[in-house]
């Protein structure tokens, strides 16, 4: 009895495990098949990032960090960059698509108290061109 019970158990977990696979899937379609485009994605940079973010390899930390590179790098290293208390003591991840694009659509929201909050974050249709675009820069 325990033997089925304990199946049971593992048939129910595997079921909900290929639920959530098939839920991810539904969720991350669309905006896979759109493909984010890189062209956009730069001048989307251009247009709402680069006032305070510099992206050239070695170029000089401007409000924000020197962006090149952004991708995989532990938030919060950029050399000689002076980060607020606020974001060195949440940030403790490293940018990936999924970090980047929270961070983006709302920095106020996920590190209050950052430097950055006083941008209000990007529109979700510019979010992965954006990222497309930080991801071509490395
Ligand atoms: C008003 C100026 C401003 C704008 C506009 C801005 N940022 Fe920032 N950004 C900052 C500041 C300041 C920080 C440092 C935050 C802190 O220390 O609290 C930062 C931090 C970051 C970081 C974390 C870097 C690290 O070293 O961990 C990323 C990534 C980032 N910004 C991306 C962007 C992108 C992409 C855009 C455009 C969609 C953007 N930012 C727009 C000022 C800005």
């Amino acid at each position: 009895m325990t033997e089925q019970l304990h199946l049971l158990h593992h048939a129910a977990q595997a079921m909900k495990s290929i639920a959530m696979v098939s839920l991810t899937l539904i969720v991350a379609g669309p905006s896979e098949s759109r493909g984010a485009d890189i062209k956009k994605g730069e001048a989307a940079f251009t247009r709402q990032c680069s006032l305070c973010h510099s992206i050239g390899k070695d170029d000089a930390n401007r409000f924000g960090p020197n962006l090149f590179g952004i991708l995989k790098r532990k938030a919060g290293t950029v050399p000689g960059f002076k980060y607020s208390q606020a974001f060195l003591s949440t940030a403790q991840w490293s940018w990936n698509a999924e970090t980047l694009k929270a961070w983006i659509l709302g920095p106020a929201h996920m590190v209050p108290g950052s430097t950055m909050g006083v941008f209000q974050g990007v529109a979700d249709r510019d979010s992965d061109d954006i990222i497309a675009y930080l991801d071509s820069q490395r």
